[in-house]
């Protein structure tokens, strides 16, 4: 039998209390040297722990969640004997494990920028800054093209070793002359990235410490001085994943390396790990689904396939230019997530849409007298608070509204929380933030929340967390017009409400026609789960809670 060793996270800088965010090996695994053993995750950065010894696992001293910090014991190993007195692991980015560590900046020590900027508005070349002695990094993602007007410290690319990813932010502002690198190169320290020229912007910006400021370094032997011909960056890792626009995945480096070697964009996948991070069983997930023709998108279908057991015959090809001239414009990246899914949901959910008109008048009076009185509060109410909260109450009637159908396909899951999802719309494409808990929640609460989501999702800084977990969603597009419409289901829910702009009718009140603010609903529900009269139902509840908001009380 070896040695028993505790395997302890090493020195990567002078990160403290850093979530473990995926444990790699159990009890009784056998491990090699340098081997993952965890994924640890700040703000900032993942990182895989290798292991100082290889051996057999014979305890864990962590789990998912734990807080950790240098010299924390991850595991107990059954040493192998001849390595037992194995080398603290190297850090991802430094080679040569038994060497001292080179200074490095490691992804959770932000370090600071080294070198001069320009002191005149000219053009430059960014080159990669010191972090180590790491060499040949692939380029995993270029975030910038020529022409791009970018802000000191926005990311411009992301190398990755095979266990740690990291983003290079720019060192100045500027406009992006030209690239020098593209995804699949291989960079090391002085690699150029790319030439930018420095605008107004720029120059009116902080500069850069001057080249002679000393950088943190990840240990006390740190000698390694900043380049002086090149702007050294620091290198921050990448920030938390979103769906929204520009986002990038949100995975630790062996779940790329995975979805790399199986040729997955981790674009197309919305991560089920804390903070939507994508996780090793969410890309399976995906190809499996993507094996089985569930939510195939078009360019799969050109060729004609079988989606969800349905033969799809090819899309039609032409050539557009035959017939005039065109312009090819390029999806953004919402688009291109959004897509497949509306298509999926579209194809797999036997939709059924019920309108209802509701009789707003009293409401609508109602809110502007609050507004007015709350004028100086800044919190203006729309109608969608108010259909929020009628929804709510509406929900809890019709429980089947507020479910899923289980995985299995032979339940119903129905929840007991409320959290509504409204579709914004924003200059990147559609997204749906939920605001949760409104059951529990006042008017002005959801007035003040779904503005402030709403401008999130407009600045493209909605978190994955922000569109998660809703249970029923509300497409609004009353602040615009239309009449009446056909929302698609936001699966795995079962309906969604569409708004329509409210207009003045003349409505029969049994002796004449009187003047009347009428607010259109649609309502589309999920066949599979319920029927036309109970969204008859459900429709009409709605619109008589809306006709009498004091009914939302009972
Ligand atoms: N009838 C009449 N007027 C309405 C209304 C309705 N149903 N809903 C909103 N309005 C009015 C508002 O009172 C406001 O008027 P004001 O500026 O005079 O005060 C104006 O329209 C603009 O409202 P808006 O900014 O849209 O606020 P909102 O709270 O109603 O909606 C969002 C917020 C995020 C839902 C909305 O901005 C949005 O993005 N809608 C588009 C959703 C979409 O694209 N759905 C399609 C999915 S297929």
């Amino acid at each position: 039998m070896g040695n028993l060793v505790e395997v302890k996270v090493p020195d990567i800088g002078d990160f403290k209390d850093v979530e473990v965010i995926e444990v790699l090996v159990k009890a009784g695994d056998t491990v090699a040297r340098e081997q993952s053993l965890i994924t640890v995750e700040s703000d900032k950065a993942s990182m895989e722990i290798p292991s100082s010894h290889a051996g057999r696992v014979k305890a864990m001293r962590v789990k998912l969640g734990d807080k950790v910090s240098e010299g924390s014991v991850i595991l107990e190993l059954e040493a192998d004997e001849f390595a037992a007195a194995g080398n603290p692991p190297r850090p991802p980015f430094a080679k040569g494990g038994s060497e001292p560590r080179q200074a490095a900046s490691p992804p959770f020590e932000k370090g600071q920028n080294s070198s001069a900027a320009p002191t005149t508005d000219q053009a430059f070349q960014v080159t990669v800054p010191d972090i180590g002695d790491f060499k040949d990094v692939e380029v995993i993602e270029v975030l910038v093209k020529p022409g791009d007007r970018i802000d000191k410290d926005q990311s411009l690319i992301t190398v990755e070793s095979d266990k740690a990813s990291m983003e290079i932010p720019s060192p100045a502002a500027g406009v992006v002359q030209s690239l020098s690198v593209k995804i699949g190169d291989k960079v090391s320290q002085g690699s150029p990235i790319l030439t930018l020229a420095t605008s107004e912007a720029a120059a009116a910006a902080p500069r850069p410490a001057p080249s002679s400021a000393p950088r943190p370094t990840a240990s006390p032997s740190a000698t390694t001085s900043p380049p002086s011909t090149a702007y050294a960056v620091d290198m921050v890792a990448r920030p938390e994943v979103t769906a929204s626009a520009g986002a990038i995945p949100h995975a630790s480096p062996s779940v790329r390396k995975f979805a790399r070697e199986l040729g997955v964009d981790l674009t197309r996948i919305a991560g089920s790990g804390p903070k939507g991070r994508i996780t090793h069983d969410d890309v399976r997930e995906h190809v499996k689904r993507a094996l089985s023709g569930v939510g195939r998108p078009a360019a799969a279908a050109a060729a004609g396939a079988a989606v969800g057991g349905l033969n799809v015959i090819a899309w039609p090809q032409v050539d557009f230019a035959k017939f005039g001239p065109i312009e090819r414009v390029e999806m953004s990246r919402i688009r291109k997530l959004s897509g497949p899914n509306l298509a999926r949901n579209w194809v797999m959910i036997p939709h059924v849409t019920n309108h209802e008109d509701a009789d707003v008048t009293e409401l609508e009076a109602f809110r502007v007298q609050l507004n007015k009185e709350s004028e100086k509060s800044g919190v203006k109410v729309t109608m969608l608070a108010f259909l929020i909260k009628a929804c709510v109450a509406a929900l809890k009637k019709f429980p089947d509204f507020n479910s899923s159908i289980a995985p299995e396909g032979d339940a119903i899951i129905r929840k007991n929380y409320w959290h509504i999802g409204f579709a914004a719309d924003t200059p990147n494409g559609l997204v749906v933030p939920v605001i949760k808990d409104a059951d529990k929640k006042g008017i002005f609460e959801i007035a003040q929340e779904t503005a402030a989501l709403a401008a999130k999702a407009r600045d493209g800084k909605l978190a994955i967390g922000d569109m998660q977990g809703g249970t029923f969603s509300i497409s609004s597009l009353g602040g615009i017009g239309g009449t009446y419409f056909t929302p698609i289901i936001n699966a795995p829910e079962v309906a969604i409400l569409g708004v329509c702009r409210a207009t003045t009718k003349p409505v029969w009140d049994g002796k004449q026609f009187v003047p009347r603010l009428i607010l259109p609903l649609s309502l589309s529900w999920d066949h599979r789960v319920v029927d036309g009269a109970a969204a008859a139902r459900f429709n009409a509840y709605l619109a008589s809670l809306l006709a009498d908001f004091r009914r939302v009380l009972l």
